[in-house]
Order: C-alpha cells, then structure tokens, then sequence
C-alpha cells in the first residue's frame, strides 16, 4: 500500500511556544515534518530548482558571484505548479500552525527558495520584511523559514535580533538595517537541523552571511497573511512580475528602478543592489517618495496597533478617522496627510506615549506634536503639512478659549493632556493666532482629531491615502 503523507495532521502549539513566539519574535519547531516529508520536500526543492524558466509561471531569479558568473540564487512562485508544495504549505498542518499564532486564518501570500551554492554565494544585509509586503494589500505577516538542509552559521544560517519585533527598527535610504543600529545590537544564530521549521513575523530584525562550507544549501521562506487582509498571493506575484521580473523575462538595459526598492533590498539578486545605489544617488525623486512613504507606514503600522491615548480606538484608526474625515470635507491633499500624520511624533522610536502622559515634566512627549512637525519637515514634506501637524495642540488651545462647550466636551484623557500643553489661550494668544494665514486649516484639524475616536466606524485603510501622502510629499 502505498502511504500519502498527511498533510492536514493538525499540529499543536503548547502554550509555552505560543508565549516564546511572542516575546522573542520567533519560534523554532524542528519536528513539524515526519523524516519522510521531509525527504519528499528535500526531493521537490531540487525539482523546482531545476524547473526550466517558464514565461509567466514560476519565477527564477540569477545572483553576480564573487567571481564573476552568474547563477540562481532563487525562486519564486512554484506553489501554484507544484502539486507537493501546494498540499504541504496550504495543508491544514501548516495554515492551522499560521493562523494560531495569528489569530486568524492564514492565508499563503508569497514562497519563494532561496540558494546559497558552496564557496560564498548568498547572503543578506540585515532588514526587516514588512517593508516589502506591505505595498500588497496585507500588513500583518508570519513567515517560516524550512531548512532544505542543516544550516549553520558555516553556510549562512539566519540570524536574528530576539525582541526586535517590538521595537521600532530605523531604516537606512537602501531599505535595509540602520547600520550604528545594527551593530549595537546581540544578534543570536539559529542553526536548524534539514527539515525544521523557524517561524517569524515580518518585523523582526533578521540577516544571514554567505556560504562559505564546501556544499550548496537551501532554504524555503513561506510567507502568510490573515484572511481579513484577503488572498493576495497571485496579485503580488502579478505587480512584482511587472517591477521585478525573474532573470529571465528581463528587457536588457531596463533598470527596474522602483521594483529593486521595493523587491531586492539587501538582496544578492543581480541587479538589485546596483539599482538602489544608483536610485538613490541619482535622487530619482519618484522612487525617494515611493520608499518615503512606504517607511513612514511601516512606522505608523508598527507602532498604531498600541490603544490610543486613554481611548478605546488603536492609534492607528484613530489616524485614519482623522484623515478620512479631512478627505470627506475636501480638504486638499497637505492637509489631508496632515490630519493622517498629525500624531506621527507619537510614533517615534524615542518616545513612550504613556510615560509622557503621567509626567508633564519629561521633554519630547510633550511636545509630540513638534517633533512630528520637526520630523516631516526632514523628510521632506512641505511646510504646510509640517505646520499644521506642529499646530494641533495650539488649535486645541484656541478652541478651547473661544468654543462654548469645547473644553466640556473634551474627552477626559484630552482634558488631562491639556494641562501639560499650556491651557487655554489667553486673548491676546486668540488675536495672533488667528493672524496665522493656516488658522482655519489647523482648527478644522484639530476638529478631525476630536472626533476621530468612534467605535462605531471603520476607517478605510492606510493605503488608500498612498497617493494622497505622495503627492503632498512631491510639493
Ligand atoms: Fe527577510
Ligand atoms: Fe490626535
């Protein structure tokens, strides 16, 4: 008789790993693969390697080597052509695995193979993932990594930063790593025996070296979203064929500029690095805003998913209200990502918003609203946007001379933060105030915020305002 491998055999986290996974950003699991499946898995990993180029189907992709020739270093895309796969990473043993530690049900978003062949091909500089998913329609993903073989730090193993999920990572013009952050930090190998898997969200710091060992190696990355996000696997393979197509469907001497930024950082595909470099020295305004605007999202995804302020919204919906009702008022586009930005400076790696909330005296929390204006202005925002997210706070304080009812009405958690930023204005503050030739911008805003603290709506979600922050930032 012969035996099929059972790949909707549920698997079950205890829940001391689900807690692990939390706190350190990943989890080892080096027994989800009988020997057998993971010999039938060895075996598929040599067979799409080996898969001729397909127009249109699969998607290889060919790394430069120290010494000059080419070779593949990846692929992309096999799932849908390959019956084993597709039972194994859509099966129930690994999506139910996913969607536990996600809290809903995962849905396959991306897999790809990555090579690394003997003697010192691969490697990758330290980044996070999210950045390059998050253009797709879906913001919160797990990924597993599947030793193909054992990986060690000899052929490149991953290595990781654990607990660096939770921070607030800073990203060099090339998308990877902050390189002083990098190197400040512990980074922890985690070698793994062929067949085990290492689960891991795309916010945790991760890198892994060349192989230098005397034999190739492999290693699979399979990539899930929740199934609220929808199932966008074909669609970002359609949009990342068309930005960065595999080797071999490459029009010569075509760039692929805003593909590489969005695709290759940090990457050793061919092409990839060379491109950012020259994007970036080239100040290639376009891509510099696409990949402003990514980052500054990653930001405020990473960080809004914490409750806002003493309110039951997250202070990421509480941004999006905030921008939707600008949007719906027709104001135009500065003012609009002003209102979507005006907290930004709540976002930043320095600060802890709570902290700030119970000590008028610490510096920065503050004045949140002046470091986010001294921030945008940095990246490049027009003095528009800049000023009204440096004014939110005077508004409030206007409002609050002028408005009958207005300080009544006031949220406790805003009563109690206006204390610290300087209480109402006195006349003669009223009088120059409304000197400054954005006043009715900077009340309407503030307005905006007041309100963008209802339960009761959903806001539409942070892409939808891409090409409105874009084209404020173009000026
Ligand atoms: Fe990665
Ligand atoms: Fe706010």
């Amino acid at each position: 008789m012969i035996q099929i491998p059972d790949y909707n055999v549920p698997y079950a986290l205890s829940p001391e790993q689900i807690k692990s996974f939390h706190e350190d950003g990943f989890l080892m699991l080096p027994d989800v693969l009988k020997p057998d499946q993971v010999k039938d898995m060895q075996a598929w990993s040599a067979e799409v390697k080996g898969w001729p180029n397909r127009l249109g189907q699969h998607m290889h992709y060919e790394e430069v080597r120290a010494d000059g020739t080419t070779g593949l270093c990846r692929t992309e895309n096999y799932v849908n052509y390959h019956k084993g796969f597709n039972d194994l990473f859509r099966g129930e043993r690994l999506t139910g695995l996913l969607s536990e530690l996600m809290g809903q049900r995962a849905v396959l978003f991306k897999e790809k193979i990555n090579y690394k062949e003997a003697g010192g091909s691969g490697g990758f500089d330290a980044h996070i993932d999210a950045s390059a998913y998050n253009h797709a329609g879906a913001n919160k993903h797990q990924t597993f990594l599947m030793a193909v073989n054992d990986m060690d730090m000899s052929n490149g193993c991953l290595e990781v930063v654990p607990g660096s999920h939770k921070l607030t990572i800073p990203l060099a013009p090339n998308r990877c790593i902050d390189p002083t952050w990098e190197a400040k930090q512990t980074w922890v190998p985690v070698p793994m025996p062929a067949g085990a898997m290492l689960l891991f969200g795309s916010y945790l710091a991760h890198r892994s070296g060349a192989n230098s060992s005397p034999k190739p190696r492999a290693a699979i990355y399979a990539t899930y979203n929740g199934i609220s996000e929808g199932d966008n696997h074909d669609s970002y393979y359609v949009h990342r064929r068309k930005l960065w197509p595999p080797t071999s469907e490459r029009v010569p001497g075509e760039k692929y500029s805003e593909g590489a930024m969005i695709y290759a950082y940090g990457s050793p595909m061919s092409g990839g690095k060379e491109s950012i470099a020259e994007t970036l020295s080239s100040g290639n305004k376009k891509q510099t805003i696409t990949s402003t605007v990514t980052d500054l999202f990653h930001l405020l995804e990473a960080q809004g998913q914490e409750g806002y302020i003493g309110e039951a919204i997250s202070q990421l919906e509480h941004s999006l209200q905030a921008a939707e009702a600008a949007r719906q008022s027709g104001a135009d586009d500065a003012t609009v990502t002003a209102s979507l930005l005006h907290d930004i400076g709540q976002f930043l790696p320095h600060a802890n918003a709570k902290e700030m909330m119970h000590n008028g005296e610490s510096v920065g929390r503050k004045s949140h609203e002046v470091v986010g204006e001294v921030y945008l202005r940095k990246l490049g925002f027009p003095e528009k946007v800049c000023q009204l997210v440096g004014a939110h706070v005077v508004a409030k304080r206007y409002l609050t001379a002028t408005e009958p009812g207005y300080l009544e009405a006031l949220s406790s958690a805003s009563k109690a933060s206006l204390k610290y930023q300087g209480g109402p204005f006195s006349s003669q503050q009223v009088e120059e105030f409304l000197q400054d030739p954005l006043h009715k911008e900077k009340i309407a805003l503030r307005q905006w915020d007041d309100q963008a603290k209802r339960t009761d709506i959903k806001a539409p979600g942070l892409q939808t305002f891409r090409p409105i922050v874009e084209r404020a930032l173009d000026g």
